[in-house]
């Protein structure tokens, strides 16, 4: 039996392919597949179709991916997600996902750092419609035993026996049981959001403890100081929340007012994709434009000039979200926008078969680090989770697991206190004053300092002493990056260096976290 942690898009993609070999599986989530981070997706799904005739290709793809990251992806990865892309495109039209489309042809949209349209989407909901899809496959399987589903169950930890991962120790949310399940692992847990109450678009129920715990059992992290921002997010109810970049992709403009005119500045500065430039681009003009003398307020996002065909067919739910939440009517007003922590390109590292430095763990989605490098192109992450699900699902199936059967276990559990909301604002003030948009020697130091302080204050539970560690090691290879490349931007290493053009990998051992610098691995070279 294989235990697949996480319900969102990877996961369930994960627990599919094994049910499609014919190979059993658990389905553990925090939380059900309905309220997975997955379902908040909006913008598309990037797959080279060539629908619209302008001659794109998966090698296109595979270029623009590796642009976009800044040269820090493993290659091999990459290579298979783009050439893997239209198949994909193929089977979830197969599973009934209602892409826009026309003349029988699915419709692409533009997203950012990308030359060619290549981002299928439905409407503006497009995770939510995919997950609907997958939902109602998995239950197929489910009806016939291959895929048995806990949710409200969260995985507390890994187990490990002889140096390999043997299985998870997961916890009934409503009664409290605990129960060790048995099997190779695949984890699929999302991003480390919960290190950003607030600031983060994504859901903080993936709270990034199991990053933290599999960190702390000696799994290894490849970048994890590479933290994206969207460009467009606006506030509501004390969250971040996604205004798409197929806003932009629609014809979508950004602006500031200078001497009380607005200014298109990404078009002036990047005559070529303006307002469509990659995510670290567009973050970062908008942070220094706002610093400006000239400049007043804050960055808008002008959507007025986009046609009713557009917001009735495209991005309906998006107005819909404005109207509702904020009372704004982005037809007749520019938006003001702001950056929100999206997405974490760093995590577990994984190879391209989804094997992680720890036997019998495997990794997917947003949790695992390999296609994105320093940035990640809007519509790749939902292609990442649909086919890095199905290849650890491949990986997981090939590798023999222990046949023991699910256990109730009575043991102590130190994993199952919560960590405090007061230490979860501290921690988060200082991710956010050392990982910024902007960044320096001095203020990643000032944040470690700060960290180190914290960790002296009291005793911290397990789960608190976690996201310590973890926070330590986003911080540190932060501060030993001596360069900018993608979302990492040193304002005192404001180049690009071929010399750091390596991974920076983490590892906890003997109570200390270390970072290394590590060669890619060469295209077509596999680890393990
Ligand atoms: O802006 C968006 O719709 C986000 C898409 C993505 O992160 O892939």
């Amino acid at each position: 039996m294989i235990q697949v942690i996480g319900a969102g898009l990877a996961g369930l993609s994960a627990a599919i392919r094994l049910a499609e070999q014919g190979i059993a599986c658990s389905l553990i989530s925090a939380q059900p597949s309905e309220r997975a981070q997955s379902v908040l997706a909006e913008g598309g799904i990037n797959a080279a179709l060539d629908t619209m005739g302008e001659g794109d290709s998966p090698a296109e793809h595979f270029a623009d991916t590796v642009r976009g990251g800044c040269a820090l992806a493993d290659e091999t990865a990459v290579r298979g997600l783009c050439d893997h892309a239209p198949e994909i495109l193929k089977r979830l039209t197969g599973y009934g996902v209602p892409f826009n489309m026309r003349g029988g042809k699915l419709l692409l949209r533009n997203f950012g750092g990308q030359k060619k349209k290549r981002t299928a989407y439905a409407r503006s909901s497009t995770g939510k419609i995919i997950m609907t899809a997958l939902i109602d496959e998995a239950r197929k399987y489910e009806s016939a035993g291959l895929i048995r589903r806990f949710p409200h169950h969260e995985c507390l930890r890994l187990l490990t026996e002889g140096g390999a991962c043997i299985g998870v120790r997961i916890r009934d949310s409503f009664t409290g049981a605990l129960t060790d399940h048995f099997g190779s692992v695949i984890l699929c847990s999302g991003g480390m959001n919960g290190l950003f109450p607030g600031m983060t678009t994504g859901t903080t129920q993936n709270t990034g403890d199991l990053t933290a715990a599999a960190f702390c059992a000696g799994v290894r992290l490849a970048n994890p100081e590479m933290i994206q921002y969207h460009p467009t997010t606006v506030g509501i109810s004390g969250k971040r929340c996604l205004v798409t970049e197929a806003a932009r992709g629609e014809g979508g403009r950004l602006c500031i007012l200078r001497s009380g005119r607005p200014w298109y500045f990404m078009e002036e500065k990047y005559p070529e994709l303006g307002n469509l430039m990659p995510r670290d681009v567009v973050a970062r003009e908008m942070f220094f434009v706002r610093q400006r003398q000239d400049t007043e307020g804050s960055v808008l996002l002008d959507l007025t000039a986009l046609s009713g065909d557009v917001w009735k067919h495209r991005l309906s739910d998006l107005r819909e979200e404005l109207l509702h939440y904020l009372s704004l009517d982005p037809k007749q007003t520019p938006i003001p926008v702001q950056e929100g922590i999206h997405y974490f390109m760093g995590g577990i590292e994984a190879d391209p078969m989804h094997r992680t430095s720890l036997c019998g763990l495997f990794a997917a989605g947003e949790c695992c680090a390999q296609y994105h490098g320093a940035n990640r192109l809007g519509g790749n992450s939902m292609l990442g989770a649909v086919y890095g699900g199905t290849v650890a699902a491949e990986s997981a199936a090939a590798l023999p697991g222990p046949d023991r059967q699910s256990e109730r276990c009575t043991a102590e559990e130190p994993h199952t206190t919560p960590a405090d909301p007061a230490f979860c604002a501290d921690l988060r003030d200082i991710l956010l004053s050392g990982l910024g948009i902007v960044r320096s020697a001095d203020t990643i130091r000032a944040a470690l300092d700060r960290l180190y302080a914290l960790s002296n204050e009291r005793a911290y539970n397990m789960r608190e002493q976690n996201r310590l560690h973890l926070a330590e090691a986003m911080l540190l290879a932060a501060e030993v990056r001596h360069e900018s490349r993608g979302a990492h931007y040193r304002a005192d290493f404001p180049q690009t260096d071929p010399a750091f053009r390596k991974t920076a990998s983490a590892e906890f051992a003997d109570g200390a976290v270390r970072i290394t610098f590590r060669a890619l691995p060469e295209e077509g070279e596999l680890c393990g």
